[in-house]
């Protein structure tokens, strides 16, 4: 499938780097190779990923994921060349949220530093900072793609009205949106965001596709229908849940977080399970505690 409206070929399941910045340099290695060997090209991370790990440093980490992401890909440049590589700015964990122009020019400066890389293929707005105007935040986002920093940009946990409003001001359309959303976290399908995704061609990239480990760790309704449909396919619950999230219309991209080599693998195989239209709404029903009206 493409990146939003790109042409930029992506796989069905992305990785992501939120739990990576703890790993070893050997480690970390081999979850990039594992994740691009099981087809997921797309690996997800962001500036932030990996503060408060580190409290001995000065910045407790911000960056570290980045940072042994970009040595993965100094060592074996080739990765690079097989990966569409995606990252976001906008919080500094102490204003909490900033997406003025001076800001983010200088974020996505120190990613691809940090990267070891010229170019992001991705570059997505983390958080929406509700005090800088949707026009600057346009405005660097706009010089980010046309100085060849970024090849496309998104943006993460905005409401549809941000999205619309930022989008009013893009030179380009944004590619992809990038919600909380899995079986036991619906909400995209109730307030227009998967819509707004397939209003505008982008791929939705589902963050926590597993609610950060309560679909495979804790027990519940949604969890003994996924039981149910993993039965069915000979599958686990897990990639019956990522199976589940690619179900709509809009299409949806699950970025995985486990950091467990045989799970990454596994993960893969929910590219090639598409559920039925009744097992789809099962899940649905199960989470909303009550039969479709
Ligand atoms: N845009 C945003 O605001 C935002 C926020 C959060 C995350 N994200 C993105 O989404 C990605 C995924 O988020 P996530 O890590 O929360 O994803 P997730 O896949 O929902 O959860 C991953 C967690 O579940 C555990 N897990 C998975 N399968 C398991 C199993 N069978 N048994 C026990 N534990 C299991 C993993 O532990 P193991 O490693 O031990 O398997 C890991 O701790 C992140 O890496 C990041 O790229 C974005």
């Amino acid at each position: 499938m493409k990146l939003g409206q790109t042409d930029i070929s992506i796989g069905k399941i992305a990785f992501g780097c939120w739990r990576f910045a703890g790993h070893d340099f050997g480690a970390a290695d081999m979850l990039i190779r594992t994740a691009l060997d099981a087809g997921m090209n797309l690996i997800d991370t962001a500036d932030i990923y990996g503060f408060s790990e580190f409290p001995h440093l000065d910045d407790q980490g911000f960056g570290q994921a980045e940072i042994r992401l970009g040595e993965v890909l100094a060592a074996a440049p080739s990765l690079r060349k097989q990966m569409v590589l995606a990252t976001k700015g906008g919080i500094d964990a102490i204003r909490p949220y900033d997406s003025s122009y001076a800001y983010l020019m200088r974020a996505i400066e120190m990613s691809l530093e940090r990267l070891q890389t010229d170019y992001v293929d991705l570059y997505q707005i983390h958080r929406p900072d509700l005090t800088t105007p949707m026009a600057e935040v346009a405005r660097a986002l706009n010089e980010m793609v046309a100085s060849g920093k970024a090849r496309a940009i998104g943006v993460s946990n905005f409401t549809v009205p941000q999205m619309r409003a930022l989008q009013s001001y893009l030179d380009m359309p944004l590619v992809t949106i990038q919600p909380e959303f899995s079986a036991l976290e619906q909400a995209p399908l109730e307030n227009g965001t998967l819509d707004y995704a397939e209003e505008i061609d982008a791929t939705v990239m589902a963050w926590s596709p597993l609610a950060g480990g309560k679909i495979p760790l804790e027990d519940g309704p949604v969890q003994d229908v996924l039981d149910r449909i993993a039965k069915t396919y000979g599958i686990s619950r897990s990639t019956a849940a990522l199976a589940f999230i690619r179900g709509f219309g809009a299409n949806v991209l699950p970025i995985i977080g486990t950091q467990n080599p045989a799970r990454i693998t596994e993960s893969g195989y929910a590219a090639q399970v598409n559920l039925t239209g009744r097992e789809i709404y099962d899940v649905v029903e199960a989470y909303r505690g009550e039969s479709m009206p």
